[in-house]
């Protein structure tokens, strides 16, 4: 079965260690297990047996997902390898070869190739910045036929860090229903908003919506590789049946950490490290966009630990990263490794010293490539 390259996640692996300033991250920089846990809580880690445990999610990390979620139970989650497994495994609970799949662009391109290699169609959906990144519904509305099964979308969003709007949801929701299609809705940034209240999940708008997410991005904890999906009952059930392949289950000590994260106290000071880090770095990022109006634009994120900008140099996406890799030791993700040209997404989790000195960089290399 063969698969087409996931060019962000390829490039990430080959260079990310390698260059002075990685800028391609879409997350925060990462907690330690001291932000997690009490030293007085250390002992219960380091007894903890090592064993398969609740494969499935320990109970009491499933309720406390599930509390985050204003109407599901534990019925409802499925706790997994990231979300990237949660996506994986939603694919193959819910969808045939007969199907097609709306996919929203640009986009983190996973869902897409993972699809596309099991021989299942993907039509797609070109956001624009004209309209601030939200989709005309009304054009959406007719990119969906009888056989689309499934919309897939990231919100808020991947790249551009916008959120929907009550419109928006609502709208979509609409559409998904009137051909009975899941609605796939990655939330993983939920929670990493910038100097705005919580975005809203998707969960409970319709009896069909899967949400996956995880600890990687708002949360600031990738390294435990945990995630989940919410999702009706029946879909859960068929998603631990294909986990039983995937991977078995996820690590009991990364569901021990989860336990502490997701205990509500717990979840909300996360987050608001995530948000506090947000709102300063965002900052910066401000006055740099103001003094390069002639070679930069955007549409101001709204969440996520992104911005996606549009350029104006005469290169390839492409073209630029590895430029930029090469002549400044700054690392950028490609506009056309999400599926548009003529865009950069600058990573704005870092510590604020790091994307200070990367803009720099950033402006000294745009004035030295300016046609
Ligand atoms: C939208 C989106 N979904 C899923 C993932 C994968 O996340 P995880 O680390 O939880 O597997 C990413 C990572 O960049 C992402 O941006």
């Amino acid at each position: 079965m063969d698969i087409e390259t996931f060019l962000l996640e390829r490039n990430q692996t080959r260079y990310e260690n390698d260059v002075e300033l990685n800028l391609t991250e879409s997350g925060i920089h990462a907690c330690t297990i001291n932000d997690i846990i009490a030293p007085a809580e250390a002992a219960a880690l380091l007894n903890l047996p090592l064993g398969y445990g609740y494969t499935d999610g320990t109970p009491e990390l499933k309720a406390r997902i599930a509390a985050w979620y204003p109407t599901a139970t534990q019925a409802n989650i499925a706790v997994t390898h990231g979300a990237s497994e949660a996506n994986l495994i939603s694919i193959l609970s819910t969808l045939t070869t007969q199907d097609e799949v709306l996919f929203v662009l640009p986009n983190f391109l996973q869902v897409s190739g993972l699809a596309k290699s099991f021989g299942i169609e993907v039509n797609t959906f070109a956001l624009s910045p004209d309209r601030r990144w939200q989709p005309d519904l009304d054009a959406l509305a007719e990119a969906v036929t009888p056989r689309t099964r499934m919309i897939a979308l990231v919100n808020p969003n991947n790249p551009t860090g916008i959120v929907h709007t009550p419109q928006t949801m609502s709208g979509i929701v609409e559409i998904a229903a009137r051909t009975g299609a899941y609605l796939l809705a990655d939330e993983i940034y939920r929670g990493a908003e910038i100097d705005r209240p919580e975005t809203p999940t998707y969960f409970g708008h319709y009896e069909r919506v899967i949400v996956t997410s995880s600890l990687s991005k708002a949360f600031a904890n990738p390294g435990l590789r945990l995630g989940w999906m919410v999702a009706p009952p029946g879909v859960i059930a068929e998603a631990m049946r294909r986990q039983d392949y995937t991977s078995i289950g996820t690590s009991c000590i990364s569901q021990a950490l989860a336990e502490k994260i997701m205990e509500p106290a717990k979840r909300e000071q996360l987050l608001q490290r995530t948000r506090t880090i947000l709102s300063r770095n965002i900052k910066l990022l401000d006055a740099w966009m103001e003094a390069q109006r002639k070679r930069f634009s955007w549409v101001r994120p709204e969440a996520g630990g992104m911005a996606f900008l549009r350029y104006h140099l005469p290169m390839s996406s492409q073209a630029l990263s590895t430029r930029l890799r090469e002549e400044e030791s700054l690392f950028v993700v490609a506009g056309s490794w999400f599926g548009l040209e003529n865009h950069i997404r600058l990573g704005l989790g870092v510590e604020t010293e790091q994307l200070a000195e990367a803009l720099e960089r950033l402006a000294r290399f745009a004035a030295r490539h300016c046609a």
